[in-house]
């Protein structure tokens, strides 16, 4: 059985997808959801879900290895980035290099880096007048949204598309594509 632990900083509907996804499954389980932000909705859903939940500080995540023992301590085979919004240290990119992972809300190359994260990746799109978004998952390095792509899926941005419409289409193609992609390369091993 292997395992992941999932960083989330928001509501973390992401994260409870892909516990869901592994409840049952014979390949991996989420192990442990670790949280930047005491006030997220993810505390909460990981308590529903059974999943022990840790909250660590800025000063924990930089200048110690709080993060990193946690990690070790449940055998975390996979990262998962999930609506999280800190930069890696290096020091975990370090030790966890080709199994962290990150999903963006959008297609990257393009409109991501430092600061393009939430409702502004979705709006920029609109303004941008694109016609096509989509979802990127792929490994974290030590730069905003760099790392080599794993996987896209791409949606259509139509006329009339506020950024909270194409929000939604987005978080379906998340829904529907990041436990998959997880779980195949945890099979793939
Ligand atoms: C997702 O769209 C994710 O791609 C982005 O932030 C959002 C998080 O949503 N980086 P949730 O917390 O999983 O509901």
């Amino acid at each position: 059985m292997k395992h992941i632990t999932i960083f989330a900083s928001g509501s973390g509907s992401n994260a409870e997808n892909i516990a869901l996804h592994f409840e049952k499954s014979t390949i991996a389980r989420v192990s442990l959801i670790l949280c930047n932000n005491p006030k997220a909705g993810i505390i909460e859903r990981a308590a529903r879900l059974n999943i022990p939940c840790r909250v660590f500080s800025r000063h924990d995540f930089y200048e110690t290895d709080t993060v990193l023992q946690l990690l070790r301590e449940v055998k975390t085979d996979l990262v998962v980035l999930a609506g999280f919004l800190w930069l890696v240290p290096g020091s975990l990119i370090e030790a966890y290099r080709g199994r962290i992972i990150n999903i963006h809300p959008a297609l990257l190359p393009g409109v991501g880096g430092k600061g393009m994260y939430g409702m502004k990746v979705h709006e920029t799109v609109i303004q941008n007048g694109a016609d096509r978004s989509g979802i990127t998952i792929h490994y974290v390095d030590e730069k905003f949204d760099e790392g080599e792509i794993i996987f896209k899926a791409e949606c259509s941005v139509d006329p009339g598309d506020t950024p909270e419409i194409l929000a939604s289409k987005i978080h379906e193609l998340e829904y529907a594509h990041f436990p998959t992609v997880i779980e195949k390369l945890l099979s793939a091993e």
